[in-house]
């Protein structure tokens, strides 16, 4: 029986499988499912297990799990495709008889009423009707989606939304990346739904506010129409149907969907989430 990690070779995936590492999970007890070997050649050094695999390509997906493994599946990044990659993951793991199988979902579960959560509802249900053991892994917002992406906001003072005076609880990859590694180790996470968020949430004033006070240039925030952010996002060279998307997450935020504090994702990593001012001034460091 191994600790599996689809998407291994993505930000979240190669944080869990450090997090387990650093754990105590020998390397050995790992196993990493990845698309392409030598993207995952580092993790093979350090002895990890490596299992080839693509979501789009089921008959690929048999030798990714075996009977009693504990299994992590991170979403897709394809937005559109995840339903079908997931339903592949989710047959071939009740196929191998996985004694767990965690996922990284979205905020809210069943009543995330925003475009980006429809396939993770999907997937959701679907987990729930494979009668697989489970543990649903409802990440929040990465502080990173917004940190990645300092360049343009200090080139032009601006942080630009269409998300009004809503919050974002967001955290760092990295404690959500603890928390996938905390219920694959531990017992007792079975049949259950976390709602992972960081302890704090934050306004875009606030957020453009700390990014001014840690870089020294004068940054605010600038709450625009939807169209109007919408416009921008493709001038800026993202694709419209991403682009759309983005714009629907901010309309979210005004409703405050990103903004639930539950606690969940403090407690399963024995901790404080990592503060927003951590992220800006990481982020900041590596411009
Ligand atoms: N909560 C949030 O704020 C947030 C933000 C962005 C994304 N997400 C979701 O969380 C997931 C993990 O985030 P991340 O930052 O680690 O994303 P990421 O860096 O894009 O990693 C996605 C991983 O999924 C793998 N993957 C994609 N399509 C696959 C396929 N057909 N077969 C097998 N593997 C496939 C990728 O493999 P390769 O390495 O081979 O490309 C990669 O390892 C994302 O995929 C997305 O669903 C959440």
């Amino acid at each position: 029986m191994s600790i599996v990690i689809t998407g291994a070779t993505g930000h979240l995936g190669r944080l869990v499988v450090e997090a387990l590492l650093a754990d105590g999970v020998p390397a050995h007890g790992i196993a990493a499912v990845v698309r392409d070997k030598e993207k995952a050649a580092d993790l093979a050094e350090r002895g990890v297990e490596l299992r080839v695999a693509d979501y789009d390509h089921p008959e690929t997906l048999a030798g990714a799990f075996e009977a009693g493994d504990r299994v992590l599946l991170v979403s897709g990044n394809e937005v559109g495709r995840r339903v079908a990659q997931h339903t592949a993951v989710i047959a071939a793991a009740k196929a191998a008889g996985v004694a767990q199988l965690a996922y990284t979902g979205i905020l809210g579960g069943p009543d995330a009423d925003f475009d980006l959560a429809d396939e993770h509802r999907a997937t959701e249900r679907l987990i729930l009707d494979s009668g697989l053991p489970y543990t649903l892994l409802r990440n929040g917002w990465y502080t990173e989606n917004y940190t990645d992406h300092l360049a343009p906001v200090l080139e032009h003072g601006a942080v630009v939304a269409n998300a009004g005076d809503g919050r974002v609880a967001s955290a760092a990859r990295a404690d959500y990346a603890a928390a996938a590694a905390a219920v694959l180790t531990q017992d007792g996470h079975l049949g259950t739904a976390y709602e992972l968020s960081g302890d704090t949430a934050w306004s875009f004033t606030e957020y453009a506010a700390e990014v001014a006070r840690q870089s020294g240039r004068p940054i605010a925030y600038t709450d625009v129409p939807a169209e109007t952010h919408l416009s921008i996002l493709t001038g800026a060279g993202v694709p419209a149907p991403f682009a759309a998307i983005l714009v629907d997450v901010d309309r979210a935020i005004e409703r405050g969907r990103l903004a639930g504090t539950s606690g969940d994702l403090a407690r399963l990593i024995g901790r404080p989430t990592t503060p927003l001012a951590d992220t800006v001034a990481e982020a900041l460091r590596r411009l």
